[in-house]
């Protein structure tokens, strides 16, 4: 007994001095993505841009979001969304000026909210004046800024590196698009007999790091309080398996970013919060790849890459399954839970469908698929027009760089404010819109919605309030799955803080079900839900059964 205590405290004692500690207010951050060229267009150029933004920070406020993250607003050749940057210093024209962001920064701080931009860091556009001068035949400050090869005659080391016609002679590596080449952070085991990789400590990389830095601090002296980091974990080239290399990089960022600005966050795309968190960053962000994917989606989106939509967890067709997605998100959360930080599944962004895919395009759909992303033990992050449940629009076209391995225009389109003209988006002529606006009789839209007491809006809203005024269903809450993995409709998990507690039931399938748990407590009682006469419990000493009608989703409290 006297050693399993000393074990106990010893793990304590390990867990609580390796977790980092955060800014106070993360834990609180409910946080609205939003994709700057088609949330708000304030000047009728049918474009989004800051000053509308600015002008609808009332709303972000009264939806209960306290923290927004904006895709790229810098100077971009626009041939990946804002993604192929090609000044990191200025805001691009067509969202407005430095002094639009700052002032959009000023108003969201004097209405408590935060303000997240978009670090894309492993890579600029090819028409970026660095790389235009790293092209050339002779040396310059700026040649050992990106990876290039020697000799156009010899064949290409591998299938990263880009033909080109610059006058330098060699191939450059792409980081994402070929019109994106790899910034050169250096490789983690640099090859004697691969000339083109240069260990961290080059010059090179050295200076590129520095110029990381610098962009960095521009934007925080500015009064941004933080960064999505776009790929992350791409940086450092060859990197091991545990990508040793670029937590380097990363706690090096880290040890200067968390002394210089100790309010500030950042996010990272990586999706692999063991090694994302370790490198130092807030909140991982658990996305449709690497480790996140395994949970997304076989919950959100598919089961395997053939798309079978009816497959996944949160479909009318309930014939998904949900053991491995639970066995994994418990293991993501035991991880952060021991390391500090965050992982956040996003309701999705602008490179992946909306949630209304996938057949789940009624209001109450959407109430149980986004009771997932509001109720999970991490701060929320939602997509903008997730919260009025705008729908995918398959037609979009593509759209500067859109098309991936898809086309992500589909969950790119303007924000839906009302009914009138472009969905209340923009003045412009519709033709000149950035994309078209839904074309359904009746698209959902934030004006009738705020006056409709059962709107997927009122019902966000209502929800995120009640997180907010409930410590058990936030951040600190423990979160465990408490259902039957093997009969997974309904899928239940508990939310437990001290004597607090609380199950969230979802039955997204087209047909009534029941589940059982073990007891918890005397009472169940119905909390929140998108409709009270849809889920039943009935508790005796054998534990808790939900009787849970088609298309449902319940938080009940339960007490002892
Ligand atoms: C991830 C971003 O989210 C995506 O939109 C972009 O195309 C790639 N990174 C490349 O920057």
């Amino acid at each position: 007994m006297k050693r399993l205590l000393t074990t106990l405290l010893l793990l304590l004692s390990f867990v609580l001095s390796s977790a980092k500690s955060q800014p106070a207010w993360l834990k609180d951050a409910v946080i609205y993505h939003i994709y700057p060229s088609t949330y708000m267009d304030s000047d009728g150029d049918g474009i989004g841009d800051l000053k509308g933004i600015t002008s609808r920070l009332d709303y972000i406020r009264s939806c209960g979001f306290n923290c927004i993250w904006m895709s790229p607003c810098f100077a971009s050749a626009w041939e990946d969304g804002g993604y192929d940057i090609t000044d990191y210093y200025s805001v691009d024209p067509r969202f407005g000026t430095n002094d639009d962001l700052k002032a959009l920064i000023g108003k969201a701080h004097a209405m408590g909210i935060k303000v997240l931009l978009d670090l894309v860091a492993g890579h600029t556009s090819d028409k970026h004046p660095w790389f235009k001068e790293s092209c050339k035949a002779e040396r310059n400050e700026y040649s050992d800024y990106y990876i290039w090869t020697v000799g156009k005659n010899y064949r290409k080391p591998g299938p990263k590196f880009v033909d080109n016609d610059h006058p330098r002679d060699g191939y450059y590596i792409r980081n994402f698009f070929e019109i994106q080449p790899a910034l050169n952070y250096g490789y983690y085991n640099p090859k004697p007999n691969h000339h083109w990789e240069q260990g961290y400590d080059a010059e090179g990389p050295k200076a590129v790091r520095a110029e990381l830095k610098k962009i960095i601090a521009y934007w925080c002296d500015m009064g941004a309080d933080g960064f999505r980091v776009d790929m992350a974990q791409s940086l450092v080239k060859s990197d091991n398996k545990n990508r040793d290399g670029v937590r380097r990089l990363w706690n090096e960022i880290f040890e200067w970013y968390n002394a210089a600005y100790p309010e500030n966050i950042m996010l990272s795309e990586w999706s692999n919060p063991e090694q994302s968190l370790s490198a130092g960053f807030n909140i991982d962000l658990l996305i449709h790849n690497g480790i996140g994917g395994k949970v997304y989606r076989p919950l959100v989106c598919e089961t395997t890459d053939k798309m079978v939509p009816t497959d996944c967890y949160f479909n009318r067709a309930g014939r998904g399954q949900v053991r491995a997605a639970m066995e994994q998100y418990t293991d993501i959360y035991n991880t952060y839970r021991r390391l500090g930080g965050y992982a956040s599944m996003p309701t999705n962004s602008h490179d992946i469908w909306r949630l209304s895919r996938m057949n789940r395009c009624t209001a109450e759909e959407q109430k149980v698929v986004i009771t997932l992303f509001l109720t999970l033990p991490t701060p929320p992050i939602v997509y903008y027009g997730e919260e009025i449940g705008m729908r995918n629009l398959e037609y979009a076209p593509a759209k500067e760089g859109s098309v991936s391995s898809r086309n992500r225009s589909v969950c790119r389109t303007p924000m839906q404010w009302s009914t009138a003209k472009n969905a209340g988006f923009s003045t412009a002529a519709p033709e000149k819109l950035y994309l078209p606006v839904d074309n359904a009789p009746h698209f959902p839209n934030v004006a009738e919605q705020l006056t409709d007491p059962n709107s997927v809006l009122n019902y966000v809203t209502d929800l995120i309030a009640l997180r907010k005024a409930t410590p058990a269903l936030g951040v600190e809450g423990e979160w465990r799955y408490v259902g039957d993995m093997d009969n997974p409709y309904p899928m239940i998990y508990a939310r437990t803080l001290g004597e607090e507690q609380y199950v969230v039931v979802f039955n997204p399938a087209d047909r009534t079900v029941s589940g059982s748990i073990a007891p918890m407590g005397k009472r169940a009682e119905w909390v929140f839900g998108n409709n009270r006469s849809l889920a039943k419990c009935k508790t005796n000493r054998a534990g808790h059964t939900f009787t849970m009608q088609p298309i449902s989703v319940a938080i009940f409290k339960i007490g002892r």
